[in-house]
């Protein structure tokens, strides 16, 4: 990466002559990816700096100076004499007309307004840090960026050092401009069973406020933000995405300043820090410009995560086909028929068995045994080793649940120590339970010992850590707990993956990502929800993270039912998985299941390393993306029918990220279960077609009509 300082005025300034800056003295610094971003910062004298630009790759001899004053606001009546900057962190001291980036008080309760100077800096090749200080206060404020030329994302956060302890309210990463030709944001809601829901709001002045108050990421707040310029989509325009790595709950301003500036801030909800200390730090900002629409942020976010943030135990290994038996069996585990449906999960190609909740304490509802993490001898006479050799056998590997940050009232542990619990004795209950409290040693070491105990004796590889309620309040402690449980078991079982669930995707971000390698998205294993949820979450997750499991004929979340070619593809969308009672299958089931499942074997070793494109489908019925190889050699196209369409016509189905000059054969891999009504014949359901890019992309592909709950699949191959 290049970090360049603009010498003139910065080499003359020696580190801690802040007090001699002249206010005219400018400081500039450029961060550039090679070739798809430049970000410009800039300070007058010892202020704290401004973002003066980001977008579009600035030319190499681009005088910075002139930026910074060619940048500058006019003045009119009613305005003061100079607009306040919107700066890393907006200083409230001086007048800043919107939220400020820092809010604290001191020891004693005393509200303080620090006013910051230039104390110095650090370049390397990753990054840039800058520091600050506010002598008067004591306190020292430093903003850490690095690029990253392969991902294109740019990291940045915020760290605040203080002479003695202060209390926190609000401390936000570093805070950057958003653009003014957009009309609209996109963040994300959702709920149980429904997560990853986009939300559009129009810019305005004043601000759209976003707080997680919940502890947790939660299916409600997932803590993204795209901003896209005027006349963007999918595959095309300007788009700035910006995530919040962290897993105890964020706080978003995207806030229209009176002079039309506006300013996006993110950090951990606010008054989270609960006791004063003398360092505080945000969590890491990933942002990302992109001129490839809002593709071009997603694609980013994906091989971040992949590439930088997930810690694979082996990176080689091949994702495994999982079987989960939650919705087989819930708490009624019997051995003999947990080894039947393993018997079967194998011969569909099942690689990894995971054995759900229900298997510890007296677990036979979720009233109870949270916390008393034992096998349950009624349940397994001689253990868990009969099943997991089974197992084994059949050449899987054997997963298992826990959800240690909870306990049961109804708990041995909770009558042993009911001071372990977070929150008042009289809270109300999630799910009949509460949160252990992560920030007491000896209740880290408790659950470490308890869980360490079935991974030491056992092979096991896999652990569904679960976290099912919401806290009783936001509480940073209680994720920093958390974090730190699962980085001692993974330093003491490298070899066990670990996949985030929180009642489905209730605890998906950056921060939990950094110590897990797989995400349990959603509840809902409705073939037709999980389509729309899995495209949306795209935005942010790659394949190779993102369980998609098919499950029961009827749904059990939805009541709905769905063929089985349905349910299959849209589970070989992502990593693939199996989550119903096998015992229910029937012939031409288990036939098309195992057929799909032997695709998807065939197709992942390119494919967990593809990028998803959100195509830009004419049919609003139709969700389709194109998983592509990086070098855009290889792709299929997924084409999910979630409706009837209006028209009577599929429409062409543009593709995008292709070589125009270059031609493509594309196979209608599925072809032949186009219905009866469908009785023309397009050239796609005859057999495959050659075609340039440039067609694809500009006239797109005529897909053979089908029915709702449908998903045609196409491979495509640069010739
Ligand atoms: C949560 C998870 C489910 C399952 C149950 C077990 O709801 O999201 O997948 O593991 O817990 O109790």
């Amino acid at each position: 990466m290049d970090v360049v300082l603009d010498n003139s005025v910065a080499d003359a300034l020696p580190l801690g002559a802040k007090a001699a800056v002249d206010q005219r003295d400018v400081r500039t610094w450029r961060l550039d990816d090679d070739g798809r971003q430049t970000m410009v910062l800039a300070a007058m004298g010892g202020r704290l700096p401004q973002v003066v630009y980001w977008g579009a790759p600035l030319p190499a001899d681009e005088d910075l100076s002139t930026l910074q004053s060619a940048h500058e606001l006019d003045v009119t009546g009613g305005m003061l004499d100079e607009n306040p900057d919107l700066s890393l962190c907006p200083e409230a001291i001086r007048t800043f007309p919107g939220q400020p980036g820092l809010i604290l008080r001191d020891g004693d309760g005393t509200p303080l307004l620090p006013k910051f100077c230039y104390n110095g800096e650090e370049r390397s090749e990753e990054g840039l840090t800058l520091t600050y200080n506010d002598d008067a206060n004591g306190l020292t404020l430093a903003f850490i960026f690095a690029t990253d030329p392969s991902t294109r994302i740019i990291t940045a956060k915020t760290r605040l050092d203080a002479t003695r302890p202060v209390h926190l309210h609000w401390l936000a990463a570093p805070v950057f401009p958003a653009p003014q030709q957009s009309d609209e944001m996109i963040d994300f809601a959702g709920r149980w069973t429904g997560e990853f829901q986009t939300n559009r709001t129009p810019w305005s002045a004043g601000m759209r406020y976003r707080e997680n108050r919940t502890g947790r990421t939660g299916h409600e707040h997932f803590p993204g933000l795209l901003v896209p310029l005027r006349g963007c989509t999918n595959t095309q325009g300007e788009a700035y995405g910006f995530h919040y790595g962290w897993s105890g709950g964020h706080k978003m301003i995207a806030e229209e300043l009176p002079d039309g500036r506006r300013q996006i801030q993110f950090g951990h909800a606010a008054r989270m820090e609960t006791k004063p200390a003398t360092t505080f730090q945000s969590a890491t900002l990933y942002v990302t410009y992109s001129h490839t629409g809002l593709n071009g942020c997603a694609v980013s976010f994906q091989r971040h995560l992949r590439d930088r943030i997930v810690t694979w135990p082996d990176k080689d290994r091949l994702r495994p086909v999982h079987y989960n038996c939650w919705e087989a069996v819930y708490f009624d585990h019997k051995l003999p028929v947990l080894q039947d449906i393993a018997n079967r999960a194998a011969d569909l190609g099942a690689e990894r068995f995971v054995l759900d909740d229900g298997w510890f304490g007296q677990r036979d509802d979720d009233t109870r045994s949270l916390s008393d993490w034992t096998v349950d001898p009624r349940k397994y006479p001689d253990g868990l080793t009969p099943l997991i050799d089974h197992v084994h056998s059949l050449g899987m590997t054997f997963g298992i649940w826990f959800e240690p940050e909870m306990i049961n009232p109804d708990s041995d542990i909770h009558r042993a120590h009911p001071d372990w619990a977070l929150g008042g004795e009289d809270q109300t209950l999630g799910r009949q339970q509460k949160a252990l409290n992560m920030s007491l040693p000896e209740v880290r070491d408790f659950i470490y010992d308890r869980m360490a105990a079935i991974l030491s004796v056992h092979q096991i590889d896999y652990i569904k850590w679960d976290h099912n309620r919401v806290l009783p309040m936001p509480d940073a402690d209680q994720t920093r707990g958390s974090y730190a449980l699962i980085d001692r078991l993974r330093a003491d079982f490298p070899h066990v993956e670990i996949e985030s669930c929180a009642s489905g995707g209730g605890r998906i971000d950056f921060g939990i990502m950094q110590r897990t390698q797989r995400v349990w998205l959603s509840d809902s294993n409705d073939a037709l929800e999980r389509l729309r949820i899995q495209h949306d979450a795209a935005l942010f997750l790659p394949i190779a993270v993102t369980g998609s499991h098919v499950g029961p004929r009827r749904c059990h979340t939805s009541g709905r039912i769905f063929d089985i070619s349905f349910r299959a593809w849209v589970a070989a969308q992502r990593h693939m998985g199996f989550e119903m009672d096998p015992r229910e299958l029937d012939e031409r089931e288990a036939a098309v299941l195992r057929e799909v499942t032997a695709w998807w074997k065939h197709n992942r070793t390119w494919m967990l390393d593809a990028d998803i494109l959100r195509l830009d489908s004419a049919d609003k019925a139709v969700l389709a993306e194109q998983q592509m190889t990086r070098d855009g050699d290889k792709f299929v196209v997924f084409a999910g029918k979630a409706a009837t369409s209006d028209q009577i016509a599929p429409r062409p189905l543009r593709l995008t990220a292709l070589d125009e000059t270059a031609r493509y054969r594309i196979t209608l891999m599925n072809r032949k279960t186009a219905p009866a009504l469908s009785r023309g014949m397009p050239a796609l359901k005859d057999g495959p077609i050659e075609v340039s890019g440039a067609w694809l992309m500009h006239h797109g592909l005529i897909l053979p009509w089908n029915f709702p709950d449908t998903m045609w699949v196409l491979e495509g191959e640069r010739l």
